[in-house]
């Protein structure tokens, strides 16, 4: 077997079965990898090999992850690979963003167009695997959108029942459409994500239901193929960094053990500096951080990037050490931020949602401090797309996005406004056709 489950925390490092059901070390309870005795003895050969499969038509290497297999071996038998063809993610050039942030270059690889729209498909085709690995008949997360959407549609594509636990009235619609229209037994829970993760977890630790959020490590596995395929892209021409945003930590955690691991394996000579960038009151991360504590500082999470709306994230360890590994950064942004980069990726003709326009406004922030250079070579990795949160979008552009808002059909309470500084509204016009040529000026 060249796969088994390791514990990540120093005393422990306790190591089990790869078919063990537990996502967190029997031990010591502490988070898990998985761990390889890798078969690769010339990187050069499996380089070549993974651009030979772009020419394949095999289910295995129409995916952006399974193409990779050799840097994630825990599937044996193929026939059990449960597959979208996930990743296969393009990296744009964003002229327009570089010069709002002060770069001179500025690449975006676009997780967003998956599947289901974000980069959990990366991860979920790995982690619903390796449910089928287990015969699973129900799989369970919490969610603030992103991973109930993507699990939906992989549990389908299974055969497997989907249980979501999602925080009612905070996750973005185009996310709550998309796990009903999948399928998906949908538990909206009074409360936010933090507590929703607290009960899936108990209920799948006492029950034969399988968890998939990003504390299962086999997700994380697939995630790692963001990397893997960015640089393939590149023709492996390492960039100086990587910024991500900072949620429940999954995705940063998993950037730094592929990292990690290319470097071992001597595919790459360099690590980029894996830098995490949270919403300014969702930034756990980065309070645990500048106070040393040993421990998470947890918060009570706002901001109207729903996806990134946690205090408590599962992952932190692992995205702490990514950091120490790749000497990278975290860093927090205002909504304002948030809002004004949004707009920014739009004007070069990309559509992201909230959350992942924390990379722009970071970068932004980063090199006004002095930590980004100019002249660096950025990779930010847009993590969903606009059509998940369209209502963000168009209250921006018409001028009433509020930081805090209740709705019910209409706009209830409302409170500190989101200045909409690039707003580009749409006009009212009658159907007249000299009105309209006198509104374009023709
Ligand atoms: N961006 C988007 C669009 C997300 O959906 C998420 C997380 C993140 C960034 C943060 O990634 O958790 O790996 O640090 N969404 C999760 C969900 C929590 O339930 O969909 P992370």
């Amino acid at each position: 077997m060249v796969a088994s489950l390791k514990c990540i925390e120093e005393n422990c490092r306790d190591i089990v079965s790869p078919m063990s059901k537990a996502y967190v070390c029997p031990t010591c309870g502490g988070l898990q990898d998985v761990v390889y005795d890798f078969q690769i003895d010339d990187p050069e050969e499996i380089k070549h090999l993974f651009l030979q499969r772009r020419l394949s038509n095999h289910l295995l290497d129409l995916s952006g992850v399974w193409r990779y297999r050799e840097l994630l071996p825990f599937c044996e038998d193929v026939s059990k690979v449960v597959s979208m063809q996930e990743g296969n993610t393009p990296i744009y050039e964003a002229p327009r963003c570089a010069e709002y942030v002060g770069l001179k270059q500025l690449h975006l690889k676009h997780q967003g167009l998956n599947p289901t729209g974000s980069f959990k498909d990366n991860g979920m085709t790995a982690g619903v695997t390796q449910a089928n690995l287990l015969n699973s008949r129900m799989v369970a997360c919490a969610s603030t959108g992103n991973t109930s959407a993507s699990m939906a549609a992989y549990a389908s594509r299974a055969g497997m029942k989907a249980v979501i636990f999602i925080p009612d009235q905070q996750i973005a619609f185009g996310k709550l459409a998309q796990s009903l229209d999948y399928g998906a037994l949908t538990l909206q829970l009074e409360g936010d994500f933090d507590e929703s993760m607290k009960l899936v977890k108990e209920i799948t630790q006492e029950t034969d239901v399988y968890l998939l959020n990003s504390i299962n490590p086999f997700r994380l596995e697939g995630q790692k193929a963001i990397i893997i395929e960015m640089l393939c892209q590149r023709d492996w021409q390492v960039p100086d960094r990587v910024v991500v945003p900072g949620g429940n930590l999954g995705n940063s955690a998993s950037f730094g053990k592929a990292i990690r691991e290319l470097h071992d394996l001597g595919f790459i000579r360099k690590m980029p500096m894996v830098t995490i960038i949270q919403a300014q009151r969702a930034n756990p991360l980065y309070q645990t951080l500048i106070d040393h504590s040993p421990r998470l500082v947890p918060v009570e999470a706002h901001t109207l990037a729903t996806a990134i709306k946690i205090g408590n994230p599962v992952s932190w360890k692992k995205a702490v050490r990514a950091m120490d590994w790749t000497q990278g950064w975290c860093d927090f942004v205002s909504e304002q931020d948030i809002a004004d980069a949004k707009a920014m990726i739009g004007r070069d003709g990309i559509g992201c949602e909230p959350a992942s326009a924390t990379t722009v406004a970071g970068i932004k922030k980063l090199i006004r401090t002095g930590e980004i250079d100019p002249e660096e070579d950025v990779v930010a990795v847009l993590t969903g797309n606009l059509l998940k949160d369209p209502d963000y979008a168009t209250n921006y552009h018409q001028d009433s996005l509020y930081e805090e808002a209740t709705y019910r059909n209409e706009l209830l309470e409302k409170k500190d406004k989101v200045r909409s500084t690039f707003a580009n509204a749409p006009i009212k016009v009658r159907a007249d056709k000299e009105e309209i040529l006198k509104i374009l000026n023709l």
